[in-house]
């Protein structure tokens, strides 16, 4: 069985990969638009999340690039664009290592390249444990605050109140898995160095996990690319900035010579 997917839109392929702890569903209002501008828009849920099951103990980052091969194989899609945000890039830089011929160009949100600093990695390893004995409230308590924009905090009550919802209802095994998986992710600034794809890198003004130093850096690695900011968004810039997030992803898409 390969992972479920949402799917709309017909046009050329573009691919959208999810951030931690959400799911497919995280792309809903940018998906709609999308498509409307003529594209087919497709979104998996990583294991564990949404309506995909758990595979191991740990979700790697290669495995979850396989997965994601294996979807597009059996829909019969040679190769699309992709666009993956945080732990969804950190997927799309593991795709490009090992199955390059799939990708025709990138767009890379509040991500990055680099792996784990120890204290990083060992921050993952304490929040498992916590995860283990409180389950997914603990994502709340230390992660919502410093994903989301000083802006989001306090003027979209209404957004910080659904991914609380949805922080609480992801299966804490899942969100553990993704963990250990994240923290063991090598770095792939090489890869970056070496791709001749066109790539946007999209983040938020306010994104104080994967900041606008890091963006800087990756953007000047690859050949091809260019860095757009979002006003008045933090790491989850495609939900809190939707409007602006759209643009620029339908401004990059119609600029490639893409066809079905
Ligand atoms: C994400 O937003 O996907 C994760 O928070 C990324 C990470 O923890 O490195």
């Amino acid at each position: 069985m390969t992972y479920p997917y949402i799917e709309t839109g017909s046009g050329p392929d573009v691919v959208l990969l999810h951030a931690f702890p959400l799911s497919s569903s995280m792309w809903e209002k940018n998906a709609r638009v999308i498509a409307e501008a003529g594209f087919r828009v497709i979104a998996p849920d990583l294991p564990g999340f949404g309506k995909n099951r758990l595979y191991n103990d740990t979700s790697g980052m290669d495995d979850m690039a396989l997965g994601i091969k294996e979807l597009l194989d059996s829909l019969g899609i040679g190769n699309a664009v992709f666009a993956g945000l945080s732990m969804g890039g950190y997927v799309l830089f593991s795709l490009l290592k090992q199955f390059p011929q799939y990708i025709s160009a990138m767009v890379l949100c509040d991500t990055t390249a680099g792996s784990d600093t120890e204290e990083r990695r060992q921050g993952r390893y304490e929040l498992i444990e916590r995860l283990e004995e409180e389950g997914s409230d603990v994502l709340v308590e230390t992660m919502l605050h410093n994903l989301l924009s000083t802006h989001t905090l306090r003027n979209n009550v209404d957004l910080a109140e659904r991914l609380v919802e949805d922080f609480r209802g992801c299966d804490p095994k899942a969100a553990a898995a993704a963990l250990r998986g994240m923290a063991l992710r090598p770095d792939s600034r090489d890869v970056l160095s070496e791709t001749d794809l066109s790539t946007l890198f999209i983040f938020g003004e306010d994104d104080k996990l994967t900041g606008l130093e890091g963006a800087r850096e990756m953007n000047d690695l690859v050949r091809r690319s260019r860095l757009e900011v979002i006003p008045e968004a933090g790491h989850y810039s495609n939900i809190e900035n939707p409007e602006v997030f759209n643009r620029l992803m339908i401004g990059f898409l119609n600029s490639l010579a893409i066809s079905t």
